[in-house]
């Protein structure tokens, strides 16, 4: 993996011993509290404009389909990250959407950068959260720091 120069100075970020939790003014434990918010009600969001409903995965990683919805301040903020902005995917086994078998959240504080979850169907509990190096490694790959659906989906076309 290519690594930038945003991504070293994030992971120096993490190093610092007096950023405390959550690195500024929000802890990681306030993060994960917004995320379990995120995930009860992102189904009342909005979804981006032109990737609406189920889309073929093209990430490899999520899918082998996927559905992502993003909350106000994701939808003003689609290719650039900003405090607030947060997003839910579902990956599901058919084209349908019937058969779930993946959910994933990501939320941008401007204290903290991406805090990541991805949920454990069986049992419902938080599999991953917070800064996820496997999450990174894409999410934040070279110049990338938006959302990535967005982005990919629009290069489709
Ligand atoms: C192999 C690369 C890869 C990995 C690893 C990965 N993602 Fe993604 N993710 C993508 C791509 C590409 C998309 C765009 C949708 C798609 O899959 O076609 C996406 C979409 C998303 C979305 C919808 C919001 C958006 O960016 O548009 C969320 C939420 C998400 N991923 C969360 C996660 C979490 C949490 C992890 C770690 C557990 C993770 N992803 C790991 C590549 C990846």
């Amino acid at each position: 993996m290519r690594t930038s120069g945003l991504l070293l100075l994030f992971l120096a970020s993490c190093g610092l011993p007096d950023l405390g939790n959550g690195g500024g003014g929000v802890t990681e434990d306030a993060l994960l509290t917004q995320v379990e918010e995120d995930l009860e009600y992102y189904t009342e969001w909005d979804q981006a404009e032109g990737i609406e409903g189920v889309l073929e995965d093209v990430s490899g990683f999520h899918g082998p389909y996927i559905q992502a919805w993003y909350n106000d301040n994701g939808l003003e903020s689609l290719y650039v990250a900003a405090d607030g902005a947060a997003a839910v995917k579902e990956s599901y086994d058919d084209a349908d959407g019937t058969s779930l078998n993946g959910l994933t959240a990501m939320r941008y504080s401007v204290d903290y950068g991406w805090f990541y979850a991805e949920v454990d169907l069986d049992t419902g509990d938080f599999e991953e959260t917070g800064r996820v190096d496997e999450c990174i490694a894409c999410h934040e790959e070279g110049d990338a720091f938006g959302f990535l659906a967005p982005t990919v989906h629009e290069e489709e076309k």
